[in-house]
């Protein structure tokens, strides 16, 4: 025991997250060029980055905890140095095991340690196993987790099948992508290979990244009989990130897979619409605005990405918790719970203006017109200068040039 529980043999420092207090690699230590993505350099993986993003899954684990009204389980099966496991035992009321695994050594390691030092002992196991491996050796009834959390390296669909087949009836499964140059378009043949789905290089492409990787999980949890609801989900620069509950039965496959469609996209004159079914044959191809040849993308998730009433239970349990992004998160749940119904692809007026040759206006101005002139408009919690609005291309861009000329 002794030995697990030695401090590990690298540079580590101290650091808070939450209300845990956590021994991670000292990342300045393993720096040796300016180029150097620090994270991976360490022996032990741990991203300061990646708070925000650790903050939300601690809300969307208590949301989860919350809606279902009993104690829970959690597997996190690529734990790097126990940050996100230890949290969820510190952080999260209601977790009554959480088990971390990382197929790297020093990892178990710093991650026992920060298991020690938080006093979770009770609550939290770490395992050295192939993630896969231990997700299988969880697959019968009694052996499987209310809530898994993918946070891989790259894509996560290599764990998808295994984590489905651990969840439990209603179980809650939170995923990364970080290998955004697929997902968006700059290597489609990539995308099309891991997700089954074809990417489009478009200025709402994080919205669709979580479409791709959603569509990908339906079309897998389907073969289980399995289907789902994605609660929520959000994006950064490198990485997106999605939450969605799973439900048994074929017919609740069906369902999901009548969320499974096309986004037919305009390069020319930012038309966009979305096609469902499995199969986009039966439609011209031409774009209505401007008679141009539509880019296709997908198969993908065409149902909800956000939850309007999980969003309100993630503000609700914001106001209890302690976090370092908790300004930053009060205004991506308020936006997020405004946008749950909004239309698909959203506008983003930098690139409205960029063709244009316009200059561009305050995003607040442009859905303040769009209102005015009887259209649905919102902000975006995935572009901060993106609007969802049902308004076409032609009057989204035609009003723009308005507000310009005017200066309204
Ligand atoms: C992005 S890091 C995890 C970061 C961590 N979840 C956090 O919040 O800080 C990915 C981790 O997956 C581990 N890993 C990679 N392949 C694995 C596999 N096949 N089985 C188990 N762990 C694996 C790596 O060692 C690394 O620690
Ligand atoms: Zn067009």
């Amino acid at each position: 025991m002794t030995e697990t529980l030695a401090r590990p043999d690298f540079p580590t420092e101290i650091v808070t997250e939450g209300r845990a207090r956590l021994l991670v690699p000292k990342l300045r230590a393993f720096v040796r060029s300016p180029s150097d993505y620090a994270p991976s350099k360490a022996p032990v993986f741990y991203n300061p980055v990646m708070e925000l993003n650790r903050d939300i899954a601690v809300l969307a684990l208590q949301a989860y905890q919350r809606r279902i009204n009993h104690e829970i389980s959690v597997c996190e099966p690529l734990a790097g140095c126990g940050i996100r496991g230890v949290r969820f035992a510190v952080d999260v009321q209601g977790v009554r095991k959480v088990v971390m695994n990382d197929i790297n050594e020093k990892a178990v390691q710093t991650a026992l340690y920060n298991v020690h030092m938080n006093q979770v002992g009770k609550q939290v196991t770490v395992k050295n196993k192939d993630a896969n491996l231990l997700l299988s050796s969880h697959g019968a009834p009694h052996k499987r987790f209310d809530a898994i959390d993918l946070d891989p390296f790259g894509s996560p669909v290599p764990y998808i099948d295994s984590a489905v087949r651990a969840l439990r009836n209603h179980g809650l499964l939170a995923l990364t992508a970080t290998d955004m140059a697929p997902l968006c378009g700059v290597h489609p043949k990539a995308c099309i290979r891991k997700y089954g789905g074809k990417p489009l290089r478009t200025e709402y492409c994080h919205e669709l990244a979580v479409r791709l990787i959603a569509g990908c999980l339906t079309t897998v949890a389907a073969k289980h009989e399995i289907g789902l609801n994605i609660v929520f989900s959000h994006s950064a620069e490198h990485y997106v990130r999605l939450y969605a509950t799973i439900e048994y039965g074929a017919k609740m496959a069906d369902e999901s897979l009548r969320n499974m469609g096309y986004m037919l996209h305009c390069f020319k004159c930012f038309h966009r619409e979305s096609l469902a079914g499995l199969s986009p044959i039966g439609h011209s191809g031409k774009c209505s605005e401007c008679d141009s040849k539509l880019s296709i993308g997908g198969p993908l998730w065409l149902g909800k990405i956000l939850d309007e009433s999980f969003c309100r239970l993630m503000e609700e349990e914001t106001k209890q918790k302690q976090l370092g992004n908790k300004k930053k998160i009060e205004k991506i749940l308020a936006l997020a719970k405004n946008e749950a119904d909004a239309p698909i692809g959203y506008y983003v007026i930098d690139r409205l203006c960029d063709a244009l040759n316009l200059p561009v206006p305050s995003v607040k101005s442009v859905v303040e017109t769009l209102r005015k002139e009887g259209f649905q408009a919102c902000l975006t919690i995935f572009n901060p200068k993106g609007i969802r609005s049902n308004a076409s291309a032609a009057s989204v861009k035609g009003l723009v040039e308005e507000i310009v000329k005017t200066g309204r």
